[in-house]
């Protein structure tokens, strides 16, 4: 038997996952670190933190499975998408890595805009200048921290920067690298045209690969530390979510899935390069080659329910611990004896502003409706509902393209709440289904691995052949009215709120 490891290098941690060939799971380790927000809006995280924890959690899977090394055919990388880590001539980082969810942009976003045009970027690019990508955050270091920007010499993605420190090679692979703004997303290359406008020096940039191609080999160093075997392959891997279609089986035209991390994506295939004129969702490169993908994003999904499970669920906490149960599960309880609609309570998600549909750095989130009559149940449910809604403007938009969303998996940490996938089902009017592997980028990471390996012969088959479905949750056809009400009327909050959110952030 031959085996995989996958590595997910997320924003709340580090996922590392030893499959075998047939995608069973072996042995996994999870690594946790912080995030940063030094400001309101702001978002960081010490690269250091990454690398530390895929090497621990390496080492665990090793130890735990007691498979031998030579066994292990390639390591595949996933992770988080579009955050900058800057190098400096000795390959040192040179400050913490601006994440994702940075919202800092705004006027790098703007300077892009009258660099190029809005029409030319969407044109290269497939994406409108956005605040969370990485060219507007080595535009904001230039403008902000000229002496940081002086000493770069290597830009590289959060999962580029560990295959850096465990390869020595600087490269990346399409998916990614379409989070970063400078590449031509049609053509699979690097954008002279944009980095020339944006004056980024090319040479700063990591070697682009498809993902399941071999980018470099496991050093003396990182196999002295991680117990791999010097000389292991590293294939390209992808970003999260496009690693996650891989894991979900979202690889060919008609399928689609959502995930519940931190963020949540609603991810559509597509063969063909399909561009939302208003950039309300991205298209990147998929880690299928030649393919490609659509994707909309909420800023704070997973994200809004941590926030209200460490601000307000100290008791649920101590109660899970007491139980030995997930304090999700019983926050999900709680939330199922409150009726749909959280008794006329509803949610904004914006915690770290917005992206599909409002591409707005400003938004910021809200509770409409309190009354004294709600309780921290109802505010819960309110919460779940609120992400699920946001997560529906985004199939909104991919329907709207013609792009067909209706065979829909769930995923991520929020995926595994039946609750949560019930709303889906209720609010896309469509069944939801959910894989047999709860793995997702790790597994798709790893399937990457197995078809770079020679394993398999494709992607397609790779998924055939490892992806199973597990369970399918059908709307109920009473809720769907029902939550279509709530979701017109949250549909109508945000443009209402829309400049008081600009003038909250001035003031
Ligand atoms: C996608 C995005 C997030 C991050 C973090 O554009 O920003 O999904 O990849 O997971």
């Amino acid at each position: 038997m031959r085996y995989a490891i996958g590595i997910d290098i997320g924003t709340s941690g580090t996922k590392t996952v030893l499959f075998d060939e047939e995608g069973k799971v072996i042995a996994s380790a999870t690594a946790e670190y912080p995030m940063y927000q030094p400001k309101n809006g702001y978002a960081e995280q010490d690269p250091a933190d990454w690398y530390n924890a895929a090497v621990s959690t390496i080492k665990t899977v090793l130890e735990k499975s007691g498979i031998a090394n030579t066994n292990i055919v390639g390591i595949g990388l996933s992770g988080q998408m579009h955050g900058l880590v800057m190098l400096d001539e000795n390959c040192e980082v040179i400050r913490r890595s601006i994440i994702w969810c940075d919202q800092r942009t705004a006027r790098e976003v703007e300077e892009m805009n009258s660099k190029l045009g809005r029409e030319k970027l969407i044109e290269i690019t497939a994406n409108p200048a956005l605040t969370g990508w990485t060219a507007a955050k080595i535009l904001w270091v230039r403008n902000n921290e000229p002496e940081n920007y002086a000493k770069c010499r290597h830009i590289l993605l959060p999962k580029d920067y560990v295959r850096y420190k465990l390869t020595g090679e600087f490269a990346t692979e399409v998916s990614d690298a379409s989070g970063m703004q400078l590449l031509d997303v049609p053509h699979r290359c690097w954008s002279k045209e944009v980095c020339d406008a944006l004056d980024i020096d090319m040479s700063m940039l990591a070697k682009v690969y498809e993902s399941c191609e071999v980018t470099g080999k496991i050093t003396a160093k990182a196999a002295e530390l991680t117990g791999l075997a010097e000389g292991t392959i590293v294939v390209g891997g992808a970003g999260d979510n496009a690693a996650a279609a891989v894991g979900t089986g979202v690889v060919s035209d008609g399928k689609a899935f959502t995930t519940i991390g931190t963020s949540g994506v609603v991810f559509a295939h597509t063969s063909k390069v399909s561009i939302d004129p208003n950039g309300r969702v991205h298209t990147c490169c998929a880690a299928v080659p030649g393919e490609w993908h659509i994707m909309g994003v909420t800023q704070g999904a997973g994200l809004s329910l941590k926030w209200f499970r460490d601000n307000f669920c100290q008791a649920e906490k101590d109660t899970a611990k007491l139980m030995g149960v997930d304090e999700y599960y019983l926050m999900d309880k709680e939330a199922e004896t409150v009726p749909i609609g959280a008794n006329r309570l509803i949610y904004l998600p914006y915690l770290m502003g917005e992206r599909t549909p409002h591409l707005d750095p400003d938004a910021r989130g809200m509770f409409f409706g309190l009354s004294a009559i709600h309780t921290k149940k109802d505010m819960l449910r309110a919460v779940m509902e609120g992400v699920a809604y946001s997560l529906r403007d985004c199939v909104e938009i991919c329907r709207g393209m013609g792009i067909n969303v209706s065979d829909m998996m769930a995923c991520g940490g929020g995926g595994t709440s039946h609750l949560w996938r019930q709303m889906l089902a209720d609010l896309y009017a469509c069944p939801v289904k959910t894989v047999s592997s709860k793995e997702g980028p790790a597994l798709g990471a790893a399937i990457l691995v197995l078809v770079g390996a020679g394993v398999y012969g494709s992607v397609q088959e790779a998924c055939e052949k490892i992806v199973g479905i597990s369970k399918i949750q059908k709307p109920v056809k009473e809720n769907i009215s029902v939550y279509e009400k709530y979701f017109r009327l949250y549909d109508e909050i945000y443009p209402a709120v829309k400049d008081k959110c600009a003038k909250l952030a001035k003031l």
